[in-house]
């Protein structure tokens, strides 16, 4: 098939592009529901950045560096997969990374309004960079960072919502 210029007037060349997306977050800490999503979107474009977001909450339980080392550990085995950092605006981290995409999942009705309205703000500020919205796994629909935090900081089994990594990690830092 031939390509054309898109009708939304874009001329980037179709036919040669390897596609970069970027899945930002805080990831404070990573969970079994943003292992889905990334995993899931790791097969469907071609480089996939886990963009951990730095200086969004006052008090996180976990360092960007834990973060980070979390991640890496987690996707060591899958080459479409990079984690980094970025500070400031998402959209210049994009445009610094030469990305067209932004990866956002979406687990319930009330992700939805937030979302939107961040999707829109970053198409306002960069119209040539597209928010891709992923349904999360039926099964993980209840499981956030907060969700988690809260449980262990209660003394609760998180097994099910973390890596086996991240649950040691988090067990160390409620160790009293
Ligand atoms: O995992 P989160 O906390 O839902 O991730 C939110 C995040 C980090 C993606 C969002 O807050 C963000 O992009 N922050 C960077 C600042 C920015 O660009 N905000 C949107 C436009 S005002």
């Amino acid at each position: 098939m031939s390509s054309s210029p898109s009708s939304s007037g874009s001329d980037r060349d179709l036919s040669s592009r390897n596609t970069l997306a970027v899945f930002p977050g805080s990831f404070d800490p990573v969970t079994v529901g943003h292992i889905d999503l990334i995993e899931r979107s790791s097969e469907v474009f071609d480089k996939v950045i886990v963009a951990v977001a730095c200086n969004q909450e006052k008090t996180p339980l976990f360092t960007v560096a834990e973060r980070i080392e979390m991640i890496d550990s987690i996707f060591a085995d899958n080459p479409r997969i990079e984690v980094e950092t970025f500070q400031g605006l998402l959209i210049d981290y994009l445009i610094k990374r030469d990305a067209h995409v932004i990866i956002r999942g979406l687990r319930a009705v009330s992700d939805f309004e937030y979302e939107f309205q961040m999707a829109l703000m970053n198409r306002k500020l960069a119209p040539g960079i597209e928010t891709f919205f992923m349904t999360s796994s039926a099964l993980y629909t209840y499981v956030s960072s907060r969700i988690v935090k809260e449980l262990a900081s209660l003394g609760g089994d998180v097994s099910d919502l973390v890596h086996p990594l991240v649950e040691k990690k988090i067990k160390a830092k409620y160790d009293r």
